[in-house]
């Protein structure tokens, strides 16, 4: 998979947590839901890893997990949860925002969009906070094995159309299913070759 063991490392829940910024990272930020933990643990092979729930607002921390001693990845808070907590929320968004405007070592944020959902007017915010960090981000496409052909066509139109507007954005979309493996490969690949 990655050189070396992938591990825990810690949860954070502010800026001054962080662990030291030594090291090529990757994030993943997406809608509450929306499968970030369970892509976590279907990268890195490991079923538990990264805690995934059918709870929406499970993971409330930015958790940190290294890669071998070369890189890490990170299980963002997800957003959107409409029944969190108007406190919690404010505090979440603004660790996020500090985060993805901060981080020096952030190579590329993964924005996972449900294939079933396309983007919507919560995504399109945090697409407008990447474009102003300057941090290149790659939609993920998650829960492709929920649907059909034509409505995944369907999809991945939509999600162009709302990705011509965005100068951070990289072009390729990875269309993903943790479920079924579908995309895995290509996505590790991506995240390795990162420099
Ligand atoms: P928060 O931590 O609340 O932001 O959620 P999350 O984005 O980490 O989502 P999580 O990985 O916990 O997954 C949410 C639910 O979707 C769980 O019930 C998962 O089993 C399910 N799920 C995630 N990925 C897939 C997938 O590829 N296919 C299917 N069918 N279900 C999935
Ligand atoms: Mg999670």
């Amino acid at each position: 998979l990655f050189a070396g063991p992938v591990t825990f490392v810690k949860g954070v829940v502010a800026m001054s947590g962080l662990p030291p910024a030594d090291r090529v990272e990757v994030c993943f930020a997406g809608r509450s839901n929306v499968g970030k933990s369970s892509l976590i643990n279907a990268l890195t092979g490991r079923k538990t890893l990264a805690r995934a729930s059918n709870t929406p607002g499970r993971t409330q921390e930015i958790n940190y997990f290294a890669l071998g001693e070369e890189r890490y990845m990170v299980d963002l808070p997800g957003y959107g949860y409409a029944e969190a907590p108007v406190a919690i929320v404010a505090k979440w968004q603004a660790l996020l925002k500090s985060y993805l405007a901060g981080r020096q070592t952030l190579r590329r944020a993964f924005v996972l969009i449900d294939m079933r959902h396309g983007v919507k007017a919560v995504d399109a915010e945090i697409l407008a906070l990447l474009d102003r960090s300057a941090v290149t981000f790659q939609v993920v496409l998650t829960k492709a094995d929920k649907i059909n052909r034509a409505e995944r066509e369907a999809t991945l139109a939509q999600v162009r159309g709302a990705l011509a507007k965005h100068p951070a954005a990289y072009p390729e979309l990875v269309v993903t299913s943790s479920e079924k493996g579908e995309g895995i490969v290509t996505l590790r690949a991506i995240i390795a070759g990162l420099e």
